[in-house]
């Protein structure tokens, strides 16, 4: 059947903020994610800014990343801040046990992070050390980059920063149930609240502090944290990760049948029914919604590709990640009202990245496409969109066949994402407009002749938006004809 859905979008009902947090990175040591993916340094061949590679870094601005997550994941817990900074060269070479056991030679440490931000022009998430570190080790660190003066200001100067930084958004630690401590959710509750107390924002400045929240479904840690440490932080992360086959991660990334991709789409789609969950957790607790849910890791985690570290986490990148990733940022827009920050993972090279590279080589994801085409989203006003969507089945796994989000952009534009996640059928898709004026629907269209298309650097385009042209405007009503495994964004003006 090519009927897919009947659909509602209520202009005359704006609802909140899409933040443009949402659209977060994060950057661990790990494998390529640092080194080889984004610092090369000075001296390297390929192209860079003080060290930083041209290529990535105008990629990415291309995304216009509104905040970076930095130095992990696991790292966080175990990075001691002194050893990345001053002489690069006089700098410990550290092994990251994490992360493939090889060297962490501190290279890139809290300047060179910052001026990564600044070429970005992204904001700094900085997330410390509360696994292996102490209260006043994460205090020092604060104060060496926000202090406005002092010795650790002057240490600061001296290393060739006199200003001092901005750090709007600050971690209290990361997976503190797993590899951030083991912590049971009452310790973990009262640790949070000690570290916290001691992250100091300078007179007239900011810190947003995010506890280490809960992996999955781990309801009780939401509730222990909410209940017992809310009042010392302004968000809750929740890390949830697509895994196809489970944990530990097996699937491959690009050999994948259709149950492979209905299984990895139904899974995608279980961060509605989690952020459902835990926010009304947060409800109880926190009917204001004061406290944010910053899902800070999402995306999908496969088996790493053939020949790479296992610990490197390095994975090719499908039309199927594309789909998980518009899947994500429909639901957030569902629940924007708590979710005011996320951060897929990972930014380069490591994950479900942006950008994959290879030495000079660099190729853009399809999920750096979903990204671009949702980058309006950005700031705009969330509309409520109800869909009524036909199904789609492979096997035990079935889900709505039509994914969907509305947001009125900065601009004054309503634009309406809209994925097909069936692989075999169309979908037409007749929206009625409510409160929203427009006569045309133009926009772009994402898909490949496979599920499981891909870009090499041999064949970088092969997964690309173009223009999409099965959309159109008449007497208050959207019609969209969706190929099969497609995201089209459109425009309505
Ligand atoms: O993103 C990879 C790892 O996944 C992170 O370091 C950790 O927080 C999570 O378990």
């Amino acid at each position: 059947p090519t009927e897919g859905a009947s659909a509602t979008i209520h202009g005359d009902r704006p609802g909140p903020t899409y933040d443009r947090r949402i659209f977060t990175q994060f950057a661990e040591h790990l494998g390529n994610g640092i080194y080889g993916g984004l610092w090369v340094g000075q001296n390297s061949k390929i192209p860079n800014t003080r060290g930083f590679r041209n290529d990535v870094v105008g990629a990415l601005k291309g995304l216009n990343v509104p905040v970076v997550r930095w130095p992990g994941g696991c790292f966080a817990d175990e990075y001691h801040w002194r050893e990345g900074i001053g002489a690069r060269a006089k700098r410990p070479v550290k092994i990251n046990t994490h992360w493939g056991g090889v060297t962490e030679p501190n290279t890139v440490g809290t300047h060179e992070f910052f001026d990564l931000t600044e070429l970005l022009g992204a904001e700094a998430y900085v997330a410390g050390n509360v696994g292996n570190g102490t209260p006043r080790e994460m205090a020092e660190w604060v104060e060496y980059m926000t202090a406005p003066a002092g010795s650790l200001a002057d240490e600061r100067a001296k290393n060739g920063r006199k200003a001092p930084w901005n750090v709007p958004y600050f971690g209290v630690g990361n997976e503190l149930w797993g590899c951030g401590g083991n912590m049971r959710a009452e310790f973990a509750a009262d640790e949070t609240r000690r570290y916290a107390t001691f992250i100091k924002a300078p007179a007239g400045t900011r810190i947003l502090k995010i506890a280490a929240g809960a992996n999955v479904d781990d309801y009780k840690w939401t509730e222990t944290m909410i209940a017992q440490a809310a009042g010392q932080v302004d968000a809750l992360s929740l890390h949830y990760y697509t895994i196809p086959g489970g944990w530990p991660p097996r699937a491959s990334a690009i050999d994948f049948d259709e149950a492979g991709w209905a299984e990895t789409l139904f899974e995608a789609n279980r961060i509605d029914e989690l952020i459902t969950k835990h926010s009304a957790i947060m409800d109880k607790y926190d009917p204001n919604k004061r406290v944010w849910l910053a899902v800070d890791e999402w995306g999908t985690w496969y088996a790493g590709d053939p020949g790479t570290n296992p610990g490197f986490l390095r994975q090719q990148n499908t039309l199927r990640d594309a789909l998980v990733a518009a899947i994500h940022l429909n639901i957030f827009a569902k629940h924007a009202d708590r979710v005011k920050m996320t951060a897929i993972a990972q930014m380069v090279n490591v994950l479900q990245a942006m950008v994959l590279t290879d030495g000079a080589k660099m190729v853009l994801t399809p999920t750096y496409h979903v990204f671009a085409m949702y980058k309006p989203y950005m700031d705009g006003t969330v509309l409520p969109i109800e869909v009524n969507s036909r199904w789609y089945a492979k096997d035990k796994w079935s889900m709505p066949a039509v994914s969907a989000s509305a947001v009125r952009g900065k601009d004054g534009v309503v634009r309406v994402a809209l994925a097909n996640l069936d692989p075999n059928q169309p979908a037409t898709v007749t929206t009625t407009l409510a409160g929203v004026t427009a006569t045309t629907a133009t926009g772009q269209i994402l898909t490949a002749p496979a599920i499981t298309s891909l870009n090499s650097f041999e064949a970088p385009q092969t997964v690309r938006p173009v223009a999409f042209t099965g959309a159109s405007v008449a007497n208050g009503t959207l019609n969209v004809t969706l190929p099969p495994k497609a995201v089209v964004m459109l425009e309505l003006r």
